[in-house]
């Protein structure tokens, strides 16, 4: 019937025969085109902006900046540093500088180009290294020495006398690339002005209470007059998080000005030159082993950057943080992180949100480590992989929905893993082939990073035909949301998922539920929901069992059914209950709300409980290397989960996706900068793993049950990417023996011509 049921997507039949309306699809009569302008330097000065010869333009209705904002030049995220539109110096290519609004698409592309900005070029601060040399020029000045966040974890013992104890150590540097959400619909957002004075705005975004927030802000608007809609959006992956916070502040700025609708939509290009993306990260790690296996100290430096604006770097700083040592016990850990500030585009949430850099650094270790000490890949992750009762870096000591050992396992015997790790080991000839493992550990939802937005409201109302309505907080950008929401709906009143319909996500139905972030939405909104349901339900049971001549404890409800837990038999429709429920005036409508209480976490020392609990994940991959060519074919990955799902063919649609943007990561994707600037702007630059590439996926889901969540569930929706890139990465050792450090593992590196000079994805 419901939870676990794969029933059919809320959003299909719109989606699939194109009927869905997508931000670009809205067109509201006397509907204008806005758009910006940007700065084309890494660092520069503002002289000086004339709008004079854009104005001139036929069709260009207004040219905005700074000077023009009614409410603050500030985009409120959480350092409150990010100018809606620069003001003296723009510390990015990209920055916004100015707003153009026109009659024509056309004229709006003339205005643009005709603002005539003058820039005084500064030199400008790239490599994160650089930035935080005490004699760097400081970025941005919201940022002493260039730090935007710091954090670290300290556990046990001192810990170099910890490493002094260890029989075998590793250490060496990993690093990452940026990383593009590649989002198959760009950012974009229609404002539409009414005559009350109020501001509603559509468009493409995943936490409207975040847009509620910049629009009302930048206009000087009470939050009450201000509704913000979603429209149906076309991926997301956290690049939907922050930004259009910005794309809205701007969309809703012209709407004002001209008091006319207006739509913003970006190119490919304006998106991937401006817009937030997977943070690249450089990891010093250094882990050391008893003798026999076990984990006893590790030692990270760990630093993000995060670009020219603090955006979400601090809380994506502080994830990567609390996972710096993976699904494993550690007596002694010393962690310390920075996300640190550069003259390049500010990065932000990516599914997986500062792990899955770190978690490459980390499974790569666990692989050398265990080559010390003679055990295989498998081997030193069951010997210290969590189980109940064990201790997470962060000092939280877990007591249920632990799975680690159980997707190890899983995972391993769907692969064969011991045999052919063992087989692939010595190989000659031109094709090899190799196995190798990447496992990880993920706080579900906000943890103590975000702990005041831990809550979500949810909204039913049961019509007189006994449909269902349901109105939550968080959004739908691809994931199943609506459809999940709508399983939980049904299996909480007991009706069928087909009489639930739920309402486009708006802030004027539901309180501020948080962000749709951090694998959380499902979990919160789910937990919101039954609040509600059970308060309507009691309502209904009262009438119900007076139909069928009991008390409310003796019966329940099923499938739209309700009957006498003793007798089945005796049963009456839900249909009917609801006409008797009209008859008597009984109120069918009830709000419902959920907040997880406070983790304790020291922010200073880094102990504590950091999240209220845990998904684990493990994923196997198996590749060929052409040792001539140095290309890299994925064959299979199996991919191990320990949940319930709420709906199997859409977490394995999950695991799908996620899994391939791992392979995307690990194998091919990263910006090319010059001199800050973003070079491979589209996709045939920026190169994204197509069908072809996709390899066997096999998703692997064990059913664990969590008693805090709503049916049993925790929440998963980033973890399927995060730890793909280190069994790709271990797999292509076993093949070749070479250790890759650097992502992406492209053939350049597999052959050894890499160079830094001719070949760079970090910015520098
Ligand atoms: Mo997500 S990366 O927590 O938007």
């Amino acid at each position: 019937m419901a939870i676990g049921d794969s029933v059919i997507r809320k959003d299909a039949y719109e989606k699939v025969t194109g009927k869905s309306l997508y931000a670009a699809d809205i067109k509201i009569h006397g509907m204008l085109y806005g758009g910006v302008v940007r700065s084309p330097y890494s660092a520069s000065k503002i002289i000086k902006i004339d709008k004079n010869k854009a104005l001139k333009i036929p069709g260009v209705v207004c040219v905005l900046t700074y000077e023009d904002i009614p409410g603050k030049n500030v985009v409120p995220l959480i350092k409150m540093d990010l100018p809606v539109l620069a003001d003296k110096e723009a510390r990015f290519a990209g920055e916004a500088v100015a707003l153009v609004a026109a009659t024509t698409i056309d004229a709006l592309e003339q205005g643009i180009m005709n603002v005539e900005v003058s820039y005084k070029e500064i030199e400008p601060v790239i490599v994160p290294e650089e930035a935080l040399k005490p004699k760097s020029r400081i970025v941005n000045p919201h940022f002493e020495n260039n730090i935007i966040s710091e954090y670290r974890i300290i556990k046990g013992k001192e810990i170099e006398d910890a490493f002094s104890e260890c029989d075998y150590i590793v250490e060496d540097r990993y690093e990452t690339p940026h990383q593009e959400h590649s989002y198959l619909e760009p950012q974009g957002m229609v404002a539409i002005p009414h005559p009350d004075g109020t501001m509603e705005v559509q468009g493409s975004m995943q936490c409207p209470f975040y847009v509620l927030d910049a629009v009302a802000s930048v206009l000087s608007l009470p939050r009450a007059k201000v509704r913000i809609i979603q429209a149906c959006v076309g991926g997301a992956f956290g690049g939907k998080e922050d930004v259009p916070s910005i794309v809205a502040a701007h969309t809703a700025l012209l709407a004002y000005h001209t008091q006319k609708p207006m739509q913003i939509i970006y190119s490919r290009q304006e998106d991937m030159e401006s817009t937030s993306k997977r943070h690249p990260g450089i990891i010093k790690y250094k882990s050391g082993i008893k003798k026999d296996g076990t984990l006893h100290a590790v030692k990270v430096e760990y630093i993000l950057n995060g670009g020219a604006y603090a955006t979400l770097s601090p809380v994506v700083m502080w994830r990567g943080n609390v996972h710096s040592v993976g699904p494993y016990r550690c007596p002694n850990v010393y962690v310390h992180t920075r996300a640190v500030c550069t003259n390049t585009v500010p990065n932000g949430a990516f599914r997986g949100f500062g792990t899955p850099q770190v978690i490459f650094a980390i499974e790569s270790q666990m692989d050398r480590l265990a080559f010390k000490a003679g055990l295989s890949p498998l081997e030193i992750r069951l010997k210290n992989g969590l189980k109940i009762g064990d201790e997470t870096a962060t000092g939280h000591k877990l007591t249920e929905s632990v799975g680690f050992i159980d997707t190890l396992k899983a995972a391993s015997l769907e692969m064969d893993y011991e045999k052919k790790f063992e087989g692939y080991k010595s190989q000659n000839g031109r094709i090899r082939k190799g196995i190798g493992i990447g496992a990880l550990i993920y706080g579900v939802g906000l943890g103590a990073g975000g702990k005041h937005l831990e809550k979500a409201g949810a909204f039913i109302q049961i019509h007189k035909d006994g449909s269902v309505q349901v109105a939550v907080g968080h959004t739908e950008m691809g994931q199943g949301f609506l459809t999940v929401v709508a399983q939980i709906t049904a299996e909480a009143l007991g009706v069928d998922y087909d009489r639930v319909h739920i309402l486009p996500i708006d802030t004027s139905r539901v309180p501020d539920s948080g962000p749709t972030v951090a694998s959380r939405a499902t979990f919160i909104s789910g937990k919101a929901i039954l609040d509600a349901a059970a308060a309507m339900k009691e309502r209904i049971f009262t009438q119900a069992a007076k139909l069928l001549n009991t008390k409310p404890e003796n019966i329940e409800a099923k499938n739209g059914e309700i009957y006498l837990k003793s007798d089945n038999t005796q049963k009456i429709s839900y249909d009917k209950v609801i006409s008797e429920c009209f008859a008597n005036k009984i109120h069918l409508a009830a709000s419902g709300w959920s907040e997880m209480s406070n983790t304790s976490y020291n922010m200073e020392n880094g102990q504590g409980d950091a999240y209220f609990c845990y998904t684990f994940a493990t994923n196997i991959a198996e590749v060929s290397v052409d040792m001539e060519t140095g290309e890299v074919e994925v064959l299979k990955i199996a991919s191990a989960y320990d949940l319930k799902p709420v709906n199997y063919q859409l977490t394995e649609g999950q695991i799908e996706g996620g899994v391939t943007q791992g392979l995307g990561y690990a194998l091919m994707e990263g910006h090319l900068l010059k001199n800050g600037v973003i070079q491979n702007k589209d996709f045939s630059t920026y190169l994204i793993p197509t069908s072809k590439d996709v390899p066997k996926i096999k998703p692997i889901i064990i059913p664990n049950e969590y008693s805090m969540g709503p049916f049993g569930i925790k929440g998963f929706g980033e973890t399927p990417l995060m730890a793909v890139a280190p069994a790709i990465v271990n797999a292509i050792y076993n093949a070749t023996g070479k250790r890759i450090t650097i992502l992406p593992v492209t053939p350049e590196k597999i052959l050894g011509h890499f160079t830094i000079s001719n070949f760079q994805f970090l910015p520098r």
